[in-house]
C-alpha cells in the first residue's frame, strides 16, 4: 500500500514507520523541516516537506504524488496543556489540518483516511464506573466555552473524514499515551525529582501504550470499517493516584506527593482531566474489529517493559 503519512516525526509516527515499512508498505512522510525530512529519509521513507496548514503549500508538495491511505497523526501538543490555549494549534491541526488533508487524498487517489481522535471527546466529565463504548455521544458541546472549542475540533475532525466522498473515514479515539514517548519520560523525572503530585481525589483515564497504539493504527488500515470510530485503549483502566504511584515505583523513586484536587482549580484544563474527569472506555470494538490485542494490557504491563 502507498501511504501518506502526516505526523510522521512524532511520537506514535516514529514508532508507526517501521511497522509500516515492516509489512512493505511505501511511505509518503510529511515533516515542515528540513531536519526532519533528513531524519525520515534516514528511516528509509520518502519525506514530503509542507505545511499542512497551508493547503497550498501541501498540494504543491504533493502534486503528482499517489496514494492509497491518508494516515493523520499531526498534533501540537508540547508539554502538559495546563490551558485551553496550549491545545488551539492541535484544535487548528484537527479542523482545517483535517480539511486540507482531506483534500490532499482526493489529489491524491487516496480511498481511505485513517484520523487521530481522542478519548476525552467523550466529555470532561464524570461518566462513573460503565465502559463507555463507540456508540456513547461524541464531542458533544457543554456550553463551556473553553471545552467546547475541543469538542468542535473532535467533532469536526472526525465528521469531516465520514463524511468525504469517496473515503472510507475511520477515527481512532486513542487513550492517553504513555510508554517510551515525552509525556511519560517527564513523569519519571518529576517522580525522581520528587516532585510529582497525585491529585486526590483522582480523576480516572483509560491509556494506550504507544507501542499498542501504532499496532492498533496498522491493523485498522487493513481492517477499519468504513466510517467507523475505534476506542484504543487498553483493558485496565486506573486513576492517576494509581498511575502515577505505580511510575514512581517503577522508576525506584518515592511515593509521589498527595496534593489535595483543589488546589488545582487554578489550571481549569489539568483539574478537569486529573481531578474531575472519571472516563473509562471499552476496546471491546477494537478488539473484534481490527482483530487486535494490546501487547501490554494494563500500565502495570507497559511500565515493566519500560523500566
Ligand atoms: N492520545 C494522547 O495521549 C496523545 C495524542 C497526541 C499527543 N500526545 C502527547 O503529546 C506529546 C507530543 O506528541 P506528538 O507526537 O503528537 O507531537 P510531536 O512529537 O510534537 O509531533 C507532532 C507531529 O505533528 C506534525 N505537525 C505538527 N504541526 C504540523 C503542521 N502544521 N504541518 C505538518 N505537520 C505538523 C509534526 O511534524 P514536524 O514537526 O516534523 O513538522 C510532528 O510529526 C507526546 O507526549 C504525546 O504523548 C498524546
Amino acid at each position: 500500500m502507498r501511504v501518506l503519512l502526516a505526523g510522521a516525526t512524532g511520537t506514535l509516527g516514529s514508532v508507526l514507520i517501521p511497522l509500516l515499512l515492516a509489512e512493505g508498505h511505501q511511505v509518503l512522510a510529511l515533516t515542515r523541516s528540513a531536519a526532519g525530512a533528513a531524519r525520515l529519509a534516514a528511516s528509509g521513507v520518502q519525506p514530503v516537506q509542507a505545511d499542512l496548514m497551508n493547503a497550498d503549500d501541501l498540494l504543491a508538495a504533493l502534486d503528482g504524488r499517489q496514494a492509497d491511505t491518508v494516515i493523520h497523526q499531526a498534533t501540537s501538543i508540547t508539554g502538559v496543556p495546563f490551558l485551553h490555549r496550549h491545545l488551539y494549534a492541535t484544535d487548528a491541526l484537527r479542523e482545517r489540518g483535517t480539511a486540507h488533508l482531506l483534500r490532499a487524498a482526493a489529489e491524491l487517489g487516496a480511498r481511505r483516511f485513517l484520523t487521530q481522535s481522542f478519548f476525552l471527546g467523550y466529555g470532561y466529565r464524570d461518566h462513573g464506573e460503565q465502559l463507555l463504548d463507540e456508540d456513547q455521544p461524541f464531542a458533544v458541546r457543554t456550553g463551556h466555552r473553553g471545552f467546547d472549542r475541543h469538542m468542535n475540533s473532535l467533532r469536526a475532525n472526525e465528521e469531516q473524514v465520514f463524511d468525504a466522498p469517496g473515503i472510507d473515514g475511520i477515527a481512532l479515539r486513542y487513550g492517553m499515551f504513555y510508554g517510551p514517548e515525552p509525556a511519560t519520560r517527564r513523569l519519571i523525572d518529576l517522580a525522581r525529582r520528587r516532585r510529582l503530585p497525585a491529585p486526590r481525589p483522582s480523576g480516572t483515564v483509560s491509556l494506550i501504550h504507544i507501542h499498542d497504539a501504532a499496532t492498533a493504527t496498522v491493523a485498522a488500515l487493513h481492517r477499519g470499517g468504513p466510517d467507523r470510530s475505534y476506542n484504543i485503549v487498553d483493558h485496565h483502566p486506573v486513576d492517576f493516584e494509581t498511575y502515577f504511584s505505580a511510575v514512581a515505583q517503577a522508576a525506584e523513586a518515592p511515593p509521589p506527593r498527595r496534593v489535595p484536587g483543589h488546589l488545582l482549580a487554578a489550571l481549569p484544563y489539568v483539574h478537569a482531566l486529573m481531578v474531575a474527569t472519571r472516563i473509562r472506555l471499552s476496546n471491546q470494538r477494537a478488539v473484534d474489529e481490527l482483530n487486535w490485542t494490546p501487547r501490554y494490557p494494563s500500565y502495570h504491563d507497559g511500565l515493566a517493559a519500560l523500566l
